[in-house]
């Protein structure tokens, strides 16, 4: 008998998901309801996917109010939600959670969540999807064959795109502490989740530097207005114009941020008029020196582990394009990741291209893709094994470091001494 899955949160990572479950599991899985506040998310995804009128639900309250409705559950809502709905989840009795990160920015909510779930029987995992990308995973397991010798430190750098950036941490729905967390958490609690899962050690100590350096408004260009299209005289050597970003540059120049008219205009589809609109007068079309943003545009955090190792993290929105760099040193070797190439040079032997996908994909969408497919192993009870699934306890982890982080930010650098959890 096939198994079912309700989905709350139909926004650009739920409908994600819910392809995938469509498109590659549609044998195995049933979607049987769906959950989101906006009444026009649940009128545009729905009939995609078949799910009736009765089924649909335009609040959680009256959606926990019906009880267990599948033997599977994914929350994708905006990260402060996170947490009140997981554990409203977890209380109802759903069994199976997939849930997005960050799980919150409050030590107190994530532990909670994590006993709770263990208290109920729940399976909570977390999408730490960059784990499941054969890239990573190929990663991981030379570290384990023991061709490196012993991991004597990482140097991570997530060059999270000046375009992406200002897209979501500076105009969008990351740009806020009080309405998301630090970017350090937002962005990068992938990134601290893969460094601790290669060192497979507590991390000990973490200390961390970092600003919002840039996109505030003293560094206005001359002439600059307050949104893009309402009279900036700076706009044409702009690169964050939000007119050339979303309405007119090419494809190849605008690189992701087309896809990103969803988050502009709140609709699965747009016509060109109802995204100029969006950019003429709502919070994408804000000039990014004018924007209520307070994360950091840069921060370098460093970890010191149990085993002797360190690692770093530099995390910036200033790169050209988006994509991760990886250089993990060990005793025996060396591995150099640039994007999705990866190199592996074992000192005194072979330099060799560590071959990862048999097709390229972006390590993010092949990360969600197997993501999803392991979600429905365990789900179809094809497997048990939980090794290398990313559950809260891993998660626990990972924000734990990222809020030492930026304790330590805060404290000017001052290194943090981490709890044994
Ligand atoms: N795993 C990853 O790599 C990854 C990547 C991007 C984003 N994310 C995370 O995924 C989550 C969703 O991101 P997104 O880009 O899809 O956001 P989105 O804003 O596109 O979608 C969120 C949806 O949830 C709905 N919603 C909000 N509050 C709700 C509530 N209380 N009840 C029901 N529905 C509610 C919104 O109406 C919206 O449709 C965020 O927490 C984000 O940080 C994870």
């Amino acid at each position: 008998m096939k198994k079912t899955v309700c989905v709350i949160g139909l926004g650009n990572r739920g409908t994600e998901y819910l392809g995938f479950l469509k498109y590659f599991h549609r044998s195995k899985v049933d979607i049987f309801a769906l959950c989101d506040s906006r009444q026009q998310a649940l009128d545009d995804i729905a009939p995609r996917f078949a799910v009736p009128q009765e089924r649909r639900f335009v609040s959680t309250d009256a959606f926990f109010a019906k009880g267990v409705l599948s033997d599977a559950l994914i929350i994708a809502t905006q990260d402060a939600s996170h947490y009140a709905i997981t554990k409203q989840a977890i209380l109802t009795g759903y069994k199976l959670i997939l849930l997005e990160k960050p799980v919150s920015g409050v030590r107190a909510e994530y532990t909670e969540l994590r006993d709770l779930a263990k208290a109920h029987g729940a399976l909570l995992i977390i999408c730490h999807v960059l784990r499941y990308s054969n890239y990573y995973g190929k990663i991981k397991e030379i570290l384990a064959s023991g061709q490196l010798g012993e991991i004597v430190s990482v140097n991570h750098t997530e060059n999270v795109g000046y375009f992406h950036f200002a897209h979501s941490f500076v105009r969008g729905n990351w740009r806020s502490e009080a309405a998301s967390t630090p970017s350090i958490l937002a962005k990068c609690c992938h990134d601290i989740d893969l460094i601790a899962w290669f060192m497979d050690s507590p991390c000990v100590s973490v200390s961390s530097v970092g600003s919002l350096r840039f996109f505030r408004k003293e560094n206005a260009p001359a002439g600059a207005a307050a949104t893009c299209m309402g009279g900036c005289k700076a706009k044409k050597d702009c690169p964050y114009d939000a007119e050339k970003l979303y309405l007119t540059d090419p494809f190849y120049k605008a690189k992701f941020i087309k896809y990103m008219k969803r988050t502009l205009t709140g609709k699965a589809h747009n016509k060109r008029s109802d995204v100029e609109n969006a950019v003429r007068n709502g919070d994408y079309g804000r000039c990014v020196f004018a924007c209520d943003n307070d994360v950091c545009d840069n921060q370098t955090v460093t970890m010191t582990f149990r085993n002797g190792a360190t690692a770093v993290l530099c995390m910036n929105g200033f790169s050209d394009r988006m994509f991760r760099e990886c250089h993990i040193v060990g005793t025996k070797g060396e591995l150099v990741g640039y994007g999705s190439k990866l190199t592996m040079h074992l000192f005194g032997g072979k330099t060799t291209r560590v071959r990862t996908s048999p097709i390229h994909l972006s390590g993010h969408v092949e990360g969600d893709i197997r993501l999803i497919s392991g979600f429905v192993k365990l789900l179809c009870g094809e497997t048990d094994d939980l090794t290398n699934v990313t559950t809260i306890d891993a998660t626990v982890i990972s924000h734990d470091i990222a809020l030492a982080a930026e304790e330590s930010r805060r404290n000017g650098g001052v290194p943090v001494r981490m709890k044994e959890t």
